[in-house]
């Protein structure tokens, strides 16, 4: 289902012109785009902004502090609504009205069949107001409102319909032991889950962290992007209205030092579960290890291979790779970021990968057809000077104690970051092919850009870019690409580009990361588990493997006397 929409999507991006943007001359090899027409005069959200206090036993309340802070247009910099700001104390109460909800409240006393109606309900609340919640995502991220209206919500509430079946078939075992015992495996939710979203795909992160959590009978915290603070709250009211008790879904809105470091090494959590950058997951798994020894799941970055071997189709292998690289503005934890190709159809593949790029239908997310917004930012636009930029070197990321002081230390604004990657790209030596500048002169945009001849110690073949930068590497045999496809911190995602059954196995079996797809790519189906090998992260999300992440397995033996059979 979420194979055909994506790739719906890939026919419509195919399909739809870029006259919404007007394409600039090429000159030497840099192509430049004029911007006036595809990022002036924004359209205006035709919705109200409901929902920006705290979500706290059921309640819409103000944070402890009273303190709010602004959720920007990436389009503008413009503030679209000010939003409250829960930091330790709202985590708090947050944390109690969770606690109450667990070892008091209705929910995970009532039947798992009733849990399930809950989601169910909710689902098709989700399909109702997908309108709403697709421009709360679009104004608050600068995703493609398309994107989101027909790829992602029907995506979350088809999650959140795979989690509402999974509610009542959650069954224990019986384990034939040694002796005269009757043993028996209870799965029991796990708790209250705290559990940390990051800003790219804000409504799909909150379906894929509370569907399973709720089958299961856990209550939540949940602690939203600063970034992207709006449809979390308004999913949240929305599940509320669906039947959820009060206190069983809890969210803060706020920052990560902040809001996000209270929940982590809070003492009444019971679990964990975070996506976003691997030093922030370091950061959260030290935290959780130093207050209670809560497990965490991370889903974390990566630096996917794309793979295009000798036989591939050329034309085809570039659209896919393009698609692998430049979807959601190239802010996916799993984008196929180092795009290998073989030599032998290598300056093809350069030469169509920048005539795609070229055609990519960059400007206002909410006009028909775009197929690229703004980059998320949580500033706005400041002075940017591409010099401004400071890029640490991979191996401090790598190995660095103090992740918060490295944190410190990058411009961690999107918009920059991506700005500073391109620059060090083209200071270490590879070939800027099309792009590398910023699109207008307001909101965040940044030119579809491909470079060529990067070198695996480079840092654009090393560091998650976050951006719409495709970055081409040429292989020659398979041994070869198999060690330079592996020689990175992630493992994440691959992907694979061949008609040759016996290559697609090899490199499948080869390939150290969580998801490898063949002939295709970001292929998202709520059944399929996800999740990353090495620092990509730590177990799985999605399928039947995410809900052992919200279960303790209880052993229950009980002696038998005179027992017919053993
Ligand atoms: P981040 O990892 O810092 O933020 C993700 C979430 O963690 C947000 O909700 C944030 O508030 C929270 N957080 C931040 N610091 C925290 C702390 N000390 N304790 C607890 N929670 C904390 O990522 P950020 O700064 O938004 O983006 C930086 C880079 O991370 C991106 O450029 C990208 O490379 C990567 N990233 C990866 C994502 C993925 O899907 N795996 C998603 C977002 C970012
Ligand atoms: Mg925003």
């Amino acid at each position: 289902m979420a194979a055909r929409r994506i790739s719906s999507l890939l026919s419509l991006s195919l399909a739809s012109s870029s006259s919404l943007l007007t394409k600039g001359r090429i000159s030497g090899v840099v192509s430049s785009y004029s911007t006036s027409s595809a990022v002036d005069n924004p359209i205006t959200p035709s919705i109200k902004v409901d929902y920006t206090q705290l979500l706290i036993n059921g309640n819409f309340v103000d944070s402890a502090s009273g303190k709010t802070f602004p959720t920007y247009d990436p389009r503008t910099g413009d503030v679209i609504a000010h939003v409250s700001e829960g930091d330790a104390e709202d985590i708090d109460r947050a944390v109690s009205a969770a606690r109450k909800a667990f070892d008091e409240g209705p929910w995970p006393r009532m039947t798992a069949y009733e849990r399930s109606e809950v989601l169910f309900r909710f689902a098709d609340l989700l399909d109702k107001h997908t309108e709403e919640l697709a421009t709360l995502e679009t104004w608050d991220n600068g995703k493609p409102y398309e994107q989101s209206a027909k790829i992602e919500l029907p995506m979350i509430s088809r999650v959140i319909r795979y989690y509402a079946g999974w509610a009542d078939k959650v069954h224990g075992l019986t384990v034939p032991a040694d002796g005269p015992y009757h043993v028996q495996t209870i799965n029991e939710p796990i708790g209250v889950a705290g559990q940390i979203i990051p800003w790219n795909f804000p409504l799909i992160m909150f379906a894929w962290k509370v569907g399973p959590a709720l089958a299961c009978g856990c209550t939540i915290v949940l602690k939203s992007a600063e970034q992207t603070p709006l449809s979390a709250l308004l999913a949240a009211k929305l599940l509320h209205e669906a039947g959820l008790p009060p206190g069983v879904l809890n969210v803060v809105s706020g920052f990560g030092r902040t809001a996000g470091a209270a929940l982590s090494s809070h003492m009444a959590v019971d679990k964990l579960a975070f996506t976003g950058s691997s030093a922030t997951g370091k950061i959260v798994l030290t935290s959780a290890a130093n207050s209670n020894l809560k497990p965490v799941t991370l889903e974390l970055g990566g630096k996917s291979p794309f793979i295009v071997c000798k036989d591939a189709d050329v034309d085809k292998a570039v659209e896919l790779a393009h698609f692998a690289l430049f979807f959601n503005q190239g802010q996916c934890c799993c984008a196929g970021s180092r795009t290998y190709v073989h030599e032998s159809v290598y300056d093809e593949f350069i030469e169509k990968a920048k005539t795609r790029a070229l055609k990519r239908s960059v400007g206002d997310p909410f006009k028909a057809g775009i197929e690229q917004g703004p980059q998320v930012n949580r500033q706005p636009f400041l002075q940017c000077g591409r010099s401004h930029v400071k890029l640490i070197p991979m191996e401090m990321q790598c190995c660095h104690t103090d992740a918060n002081a490295y944190l410190n230390q990058i411009d961690s604004t999107q918009f920059k970051k991506i700005l500073g990657y391109i620059k060090s790209g083209v200071e270490s030596g590879a070939t800027l092919v099309t792009g590398g500048e910023r699109l207008g002169n307001k909101g965040y945009y940044i030119q579809p850009t491909v470079f060529a001849n990067v070198k695996e110690d480079m840092l654009i073949a090393q560091d998650e870019i976050f951006g719409p930068v495709q970055s081409i590497l040429k292989f020659k045999d398979m041994d070869e690409l198999i060690r330079r496809a592996n020689q990175t911190r992630y493992g994440l995602a691959a992907g694979v580009f061949t008609n040759d059954l016996d290559t697609a196995n090899t490199l499948t079996r080869a390939l150290r990361v969580g998801t490898v797809w063949i002939n295709c790519y970001d292929v998202f189906d709520a059944s399929i588990p996800f999740g990353g090998y090495k620092m990509s992260g730590q177990g799985r999300e999605k399928g039947v493997h995410c809900l052992s992440n919200y279960l303790q397995v209880k052993a229950v033996v009980t002696k038998l006397k005179n027992p017919a059979w053993m």
